[in-house]
């Protein structure tokens, strides 16, 4: 062309737009880009996290001091010494080393050798070249009994299931380390407008640096529900990669690259752009070409939008109009435990992580949640939790057994125990909640409403005093028949940390909360205004005054004006009370969110339709009127049958 640098063949983008998804040299990498007559976006995709944000990491320190850990996997040097490096804000380097001297220790190749020999230690086991997860399991077989063993993984950036899995089928009890460096940037606005760019055509160039950097980016993309149309994109584009480990990560996301320098160098990998980019787009884009624009896309399930997806504030979302009692275009509906065991999604992820590691990791979490909105098609998000949480800070022992229900290891049966409860700050404690929300609140910027929840103080109560699930609640109602202060206290407790971490919740962008009080049916209405009312009152009382609370409980048909009492906006109920007449009891300033029975969901889509248009029936068309179930859903329950419960609201309902 006519630019003299052009004449001389000197590397030029020629004005192409290449975006790069750099973060710690975005400055330098903009400045490259315009040198060689590019125009550059910088959408840097990731952000270091905070040390005290690896709850796995710690997680690990904790059991590793206790004594819980027999033997610990180290796979890479650098995730070595982020391990430590996270563990060593929390407890003493010289006990960390003690521990692991005490037990096996396993390399996976020189670099974990040599970050182990920084810190004084010798691993027991080294797995010899090429040190993949097959000579790990072969020489672990040979060396270790596995059968019984807790054995822990380090993992960074990447998991590795076959190792995982290998592990598990000889017996070994494992749990999985993620250490993480690097999670997706606080602002993730310029991100997500440069994959939208990137999906619609209006980029050229793409230029990746870090393998971590293209985790980062196809999990915003999948967030965004763009995933497809992103990697079409990028198969129309000129893909570079700075280097080996980078390229990899790109080929496992079945993106095909272009181009990687010699020297894994950002300014080689610039200049090379620069010099190959203008011929690799002639051959992509010409109209005969049919290259990879062609490629079959990965699969990947639809993203389904609710009716009310488009151009208005999430302050006119119906979700939030019912829960004001305003008037809304269709019955806002969504599900109690629509993230859970009955999808697939979710068992995915259980496989690798423990039902509280689902929790404590915010991306993991945040997955979750965003995942069953999409696939659902529902009116509002709830974040992935548990009403159990607070339970852990106050150190009670509580773990998620397979199958049985929780469990609480130290039950609080007298003052005594309840006395010796810490005071608890939900802030610190309970910040992966408050992380998960922001991760959520991004994804679906302003979308879809995302709810917040807690147990209410007796449902909490309960599991704290039995230590379990429970039918009669026999120590639970003994302990308050005889010990009624005992009892106060216990729920003023209980009440001061639900509310603590229900603003931090709302704090957090949750923009409804919901207030379980799954087991209050077993009471009385006597009991139930005297032990329970004033302390369900004062926290759904301290809610913030700008968002709106369901109270939520099930067999409470002997209940439900007291409930009202208790407070609420919207009342929760359950499906063995007729919705019109539960309402009618309550009154029509109160909002009503229910009630189909859960079981409904394993009828033909025929039948579940009849049994939600009766309910919408019984509803009338009055505002304030939100669809779920009486319950939250069972693990068995059909994915396809939730969907068709959701059309079928949304159909029926329209107005
Ligand atoms: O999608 C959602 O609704 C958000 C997540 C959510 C969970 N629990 C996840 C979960 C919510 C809102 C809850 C609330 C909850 N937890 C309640 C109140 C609602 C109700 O069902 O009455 C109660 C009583 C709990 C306590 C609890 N947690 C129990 C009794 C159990 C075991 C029983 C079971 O269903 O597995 C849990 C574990 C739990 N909480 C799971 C999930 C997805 C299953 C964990 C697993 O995968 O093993």
């Amino acid at each position: 062309m006519e630019s003299p640098a052009e004449d001389k063949q000197a590397p030029s983008f020629n004005r192409l737009r290449v975006v790069a998804f750099e973060a710690r040299m975005a400055a330098e990498t903009a400045a490259l880009i315009r040198r060689f007559g590019g125009r550059p976006t910088i959408a840097p995709a990731m952000r270091e996290v905070p040390l005290e944000d690896n709850y796995a990491a710690l997680d690990f320190a904790m059991r590793l001091l206790e004594g819980r850990v027999d033997v610990a996997i180290f796979l890479t040097g650098v995730g070595v010494r982020e391990l430590f490096r996270v563990m060593v804000t929390r407890y003493e380097r010289a006990r960390l080393v003690g521990a692991l001297a005490r037990i096996i220790t396993v390399a996976r190749g020189p670099k974990p050798v040599a970050a182990l020999r920084e810190l004084a230690i010798e691993p027991t086991v080294t797995i010899a070249e090429p040190n993949t997860w097959r000579e790990i399991l072969s020489t672990l077989s040979a060396r270790v009994e596995l059968a019984g063993k807790r054995v822990a993984v380090q993992e960074y950036g990447v998991s590795n299931r076959e190792l995982l899995a290998g592990l598990e089928a000889r017996g070994a009890e494992v749990t999985a380390v993620p250490v993480y460096r690097w999670t997706l940037p606080a602002d993730r606005a310029p991100l997500i407008a440069a994959l939208r760019a990137i999906a619609a055509g209006d980029a050229d160039v793409a230029i990746f640096t870090s393998s971590n950097q293209v985790i980062n980016v196809m999990q915003m993309a999948e967030a965004e529900g763009i995933g497809a149309e992103f990697r079409g994109g990028l198969a129309r584009m000129v893909v570079a990669s700075i280097g080996p480990v980078c390229s990899d990560q790109l080929r496992t996301n079945a993106i095909a690259i272009d181009l990687e320098p010699e020297h894994p160098r950002l300014g080689h990998l610039i200049k090379e752009a620069a010099t190959r980019s203008a011929e690799i787009l002639a051959g992509k884009r010409a109209p005969s070409s049919r290259a990879q624009a062609a490629e079959p896309r990965p699969r990947e399930p639809a993203r389904r939008q609710t009716p009310a997806a488009g151009n208005f504030s999430l302050r006119d979302h119906p979700m939030l109009k019912a829960c004001r009692r305003e008037p809304v275009p269709y019955t806002p509906v969504w599900l109690m435990r629509q993230a859970g065991r009955y999808m697939p999604e979710y068992r995915r992820v259980r496989e690798r992580h423990s039902f509280l590691e689902m929790c404590q990791q915010p991306d993991l979490a945040a997955e979750i949640t965003v995942t069953a909105v999409e696939r659902l098609g529902v009116d509002a998000a709830i974040i992935f939790a548990d009403i159990l949480l607070p339970l852990v800070p106050m150190g009670v022992g509580l773990r998620y057994e397979g199958g049985d229900g929780p469990v609480i290891e130290r039950p609080l049966r007298s003052i005594a125990d309840i006395e010796k409860i810490p005071p608890i700050a939900a802030a610190d404690s309970l910040a992966f909640v408050a992380d998960a929300i922001r991760f959520v609140r991004r994804a679906l910027a302003d979308r879809t409403p995302l709810i917040g929840f807690a147990g209410a103080p007796f449902t909490l109560a309960s599991y704290l005093v039995e230590g379990g699930s429970s039918r009669q609640y026999q120590a639970t109602k003994t302990l308050m028949y005889n010990d009624p202060a005992a009892w106060h206290r216990m729920m003023e407790m209980i009440a001061r940390v639900t509310t603590d971490y229900l603003n931090l919740q709302v704090d957090a962008g949750a923009d409804v909360i919901q207030l379980f009080d799954s087991w209050v049916g077993s009471l009385g209405p006597d009991d139930y205004r005297r032990f329970v009312l004033p302390h369900t009152r004062s926290v759904i009382a301290a809610v913030r005054p700008a968002v709106p609370v369901i109270h939520f409980g099930t067999i409470t048909g002997n209940l439900l004006e007291l409930m009202r009492e208790a407070g609420g906006d919207v009342i929760g109920l359950d499906w063995r009370v007729d919705l019109a007449q539960a309402w009618a009891r309550l009154g029509y300033d109160v909002g009503v969110q229910g009630n189909l029975d859960p079981v409904a969901l394993f009828a033909e889509p025929e039948e579940i339709r009849r049994r939600a248009r009766a309910i919408l029936d019984l509803a009338a068309g009055r505002p304030g009127h939100i669809f779920n179930l009486g319950h939250g859903i069972l693990p068995e329950t059909p994915v396809d049958h939730v969907i068709a419960l959701v059309d079928a609201v949304h159909e029926m309902s329209r107005r």
